[in-house]
Order: C-alpha cells, then sequence, then structure tokens
C-alpha cells in the first residue's frame, strides 16, 4: 500500500466510523453489526501502525486507547468548577425560589430542570472544533489531564464539524458508567475471585484516574453534557446552550425540561421519583437552574455554589437484608460501635454489606436480633443504617440479643451512657 492509498483509506475509514459513531450515540441506530464496526476499526488502527505518520489527533482510532499516562498533569480550570447547594424539600424549594425573586426584582424568570447524574464531574475543552483537553473537576480550582482516557469515551466527539460552534470553548458533564456495564464489571470481578467494586460511581472516577487508556476503552464509560461555557454572545439562554450542544453532537440526556415557574419544577420532580430508576445511569436527585443567562450572572455566587441553581436530593432509598451478625469497632477513644453484618443488598446502586447502629441503646429501641430481616436505608455519603426490623419474619429460634459486656480489644468492662 503506497502512502496515497493509505492517507485515503484511512480518511474513508474514519469517516465511516465517525458516521455510525454519531448514528449511534446521538440518534440509537445501529446501522451495521458490532463485529462490522470492529472490523472497520481494527483496519483502521492497522493501517495507522504501519503509517504512524499519517495517524490524526482526532483518529476514532483513539477510542481503543493505548497511550498510557504516568503521572496526570494539573490544570487549572479557566473558571472554576464548583458545587451546588442541595436541598431536600418542597419547602427548601420555595425559599429558594424566594431567593430567586428577590435577587431579580420581581422581573419574569423560567428554570431548566435536569437530573443529577452520579458521576465524576468533567469539563472538555475544543479548540477549533478539536477535542484538546479533558479534565477533571479535582478541588474545583484544579484537575487533572485526563484527556487519553477521555478520548476511548465513544460519545465524546474527538472533532466537531458543525460550522456555528466558537472557535475556542468548554463543554461540562458527567462522566458515568451505565449500570449494566458496572453488573457485568462486578460479575466478572466475582468469577475472578476478587472483591467486588461498590458502586458505579467510584468505579468511574477510578477508570478515569488509570494510567492505561486501552483499560479504561473496555470499561465503556459514558458522558452526558450539561453545561457550556464561553465568553463569546452566542447564546442567551441554559434552553439555547442545550440546543446548541445536541446540534454539535454532544450527548445531552434527553430527560430535561423548561418550567416556568416552581410548580412546573416540583411537578418535575414528582415525575422522575420513579421514571429515573428505569435510567442506565444513576442519578440522586435534579438540578433547577434559572435559565436566562442574564439573570443567573445577575444573581451571581456565594463562596461555594451558584445563587442561580441549585439541586434536589430525592429520599434515601431502602431495602430489606437479612442481618448476618453483629461486630464491634472500638474507637481511638475506646468508644465501641456496633456494626451490622447485612447479607449484602443493592441499594441506591451500591452493595450494602454494613450498617452502623451506633450504640446499644438503639439496638434495644429497634428491637433487632441475628437473622432478622431489617430495613436499610441510604442517603448520599451517610453510612447506611438500620431503620426498621421485620418482626413478622423472624425466625421461630430466634434467640434475643446480648450486646457484649467486655471491650473486644482490651476486655475491660464495657459502661453504658
Ligand atoms: S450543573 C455550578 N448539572 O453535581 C455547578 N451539575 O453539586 C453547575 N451534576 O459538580 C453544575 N448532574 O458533578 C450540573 N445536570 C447537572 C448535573 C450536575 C450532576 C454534578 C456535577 C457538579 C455537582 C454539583
Amino acid at each position: 500500500m503506497s502512502e496515497e492509498e493509505a492517507k485515503n483509506e484511512i480518511a474513508s475509514l474514519s469517516k465511516q466510523i465517525n458516521h455510525h459513531n454519531q448514528r449511534y450515540y446521538q440518534d440509537s441506530v445501529s446501522e451495521i453489526s458490532d463485529y462490522d464496526f470492529d472490523q472497520l476499526l481494527e483496519r483502521l488502527i492497522q493501517i495507522e501502525s504501519d503509517f504512524p505518520g499519517l495517524k490524526k489527533s482526532d483518529s476514532p482510532s483513539q477510542r481503543v486507547g493505548g497511550a498510557i499516562t504516568k503521572n496526570f498533569e494539573t490544570v487549572v480550570h479557566k473558571y472554576p468548577m464548583l458545587s451546588l447547594a442541595n436541598t431536600y424539600s418542597a419547602e427548601d424549594l420555595r425559599d429558594f425560589d424566594g431567593r430567586v425573586c428577590k435577587g431579580l426584582e420581581d422581573q419574569s424568570y423560567a428554570y431548566f430542570c435536569e437530573l443529577k447524574f452520579d458521576g465524576v464531574a468533567i469539563s472538555l475543552t475544543y479548540d477549533n472544533g478539536q477535542l484538546t483537553r479533558a479534565v477533571t473537576r479535582g478541588d474545583g480550582t484544579k484537575g487533572d489531564n485526563i484527556t487519553a482516557n477521555a478520548k476511548t469515551i465513544r460519545s465524546i466527539p474527538l472533532s466537531l464539524n458543525d460550522k456555528d460552534c466558537p472557535e475556542s470553548f468548554e463543554v461540562r458533564g458527567e462522566v458515568y458508567m451505565p449500570d449494566a456495564v458496572f453488573e457485568d464489571l462486578n460479575k466478572q470481578k466475582i468469577a475472578d475471585g476478587e472483591e467486588p467494586l461498590a458502586n458505579p460511581r467510584n468505579t468511574a472516577s477510578g477508570t478515569l484516574k488509570m494510567q492505561d487508556s486501552s483499560v479504561v476503552a473496555s470499561r465503556k464509560l459514558d458522558c452526558y453534557l450539561y453545561s457550556l461555557m464561553t465568553n463569546q454572545n452566542l447564546v442567551t439562554t441554559h434552553s439555547d446552550a442545550i440546543a446548541a450542544l445536541e446540534r454539535w453532537g454532544f450527548n445531552v440526556s434527553p430527560t430535561y425540561q423548561k418550567c416556568k415557574n416552581i410548580d412546573e419544577v416540583l411537578s418535575y420532580i414528582e415525575e422522575w421519583e420513579e421514571k429515573r430508576k428505569e435510567l442506565s445511569v444513576e442519578t440522586d436527585g435534579i438540578v433547577i437552574k434559572v435559565d436566562s443567562l442574564k439573570q443567573q450572572n445577575d444573581l451571581g455566587f456565594t463562596a461555594k455554589s451558584p445563587r442561580w441553581a441549585i439541586a434536589y436530593k430525592y429520599k434515601a432509598e431502602s431495602a430489606a437484608t437479612r442481618l448476618n451478625g453483629v461486630t464491634y469497632q472500638v474507637g481511638r477513644t475506646g468508644a465501641v460501635t456496633p456494626v451490622a453484618e447485612l447479607e449484602p443488598v443493592l441499594l441506591a446502586g451500591t452493595t450494602v454489606k454494613r450498617a452502623s447502629l451506633h450504640n446499644a441503646n438503639e439496638i434495644e429501641r429497634l428491637g433487632v436480633r441475628i437473622g432478622d430481616l431489617v430495613q436499610v436505608e441510604k442517603g448520599g455519603e451517610i453510612i447506611p443504617k438500620i431503620t426498621g426490623v421485620e418482626i413478622e419474619s423472624r425466625p421461630a429460634d430466634s434467640l434475643a440479643f446480648q450486646y457484649i459486656d467486655k471491650c473486644p480489644e482490651c476486655e475491660t468492662t464495657l459502661v453504658r451512657f
């Protein structure tokens, strides 16, 4: 094959692969089988390895990884990556709405609601239509340059061919591991005799920081984008920004909704409380944003978060499981904490095996016995806790719970407070 022929075939293969990627990720249509797709990719990789000088930085072969990063370069974010204040009730949300209304001095305003994806925040920079950098959130001010790893995520465009996108801009979103991918990975871990991974979010986060991008590629991460950052006055509302991202080929979750007022926001919250569980991505709430960018700017930020946006967190989920035993942890101060050893149960995307029982009084209050079916609850970062006991299904031979009376480490007689 001559260099000229290689160049032509690389161009043709790249075009076909990009076309199929676009059809698959933007339109959810597969025009060819996975096998045929892999054949195209393999052929491209082969030619590029024969003619390394012809490999482009936006070649779809980057999707399979191969680059090894020893130390991720630290990058300072052009605009800090802030977090959102949380709310847990309709009342809190109405208070937020009151503050927005007051801050905007009674102008009319609209909200834009999105699901809150439970993944890892990422920032992507595009220059002249090419993905030039992908950076993790880090501490919000600076993060890690993980470009080679991000390039393996097939729904992240490596290049854009839309004419109306700015010369240079940043998009932000959430990298996540789809639930089905996480479950398969854990099945494999268990089959290999390894410890299963705790939850999709931590797994996505660990995967993004792996040194070998070909392992990252095999982990099949995905990404939803939800913010456009540019100093050009291209759009005047967040809805228009989202529409632009969709037009340019970014993967935007179709679950958003523009809401005229806080009552519509509350209906959206209600609508998604159950429906969100059918999605392939873990979500833990919704994000409410003031739609007008001018009004966002007028409302501004506190030290930690914007005044124009807020997160609403859904109530903790609960599940029933068996209490297999109780172990005791001795803290630095000598305090003894009983820990429930549970039959592993999937709860809000995490396999829960242990829960806090706080102290002897809490065990008495719950009236729990070993072997009981118990209700476990988990919310956000909080350690799962036992909230109830199903007395009706208690085994007939169950014995009253015996709390230890000596410290399991030093045998000292325990004192109850
Ligand atoms: S917008 C100023 N939209 O939640 C912050 N964030 O607590 C603007 N997140 O760090 C963020 N889904 O990682 C936004 N639809 C969504 C989101 C979302 C998940 C995460 C993001 C952010 C954290 C904020």
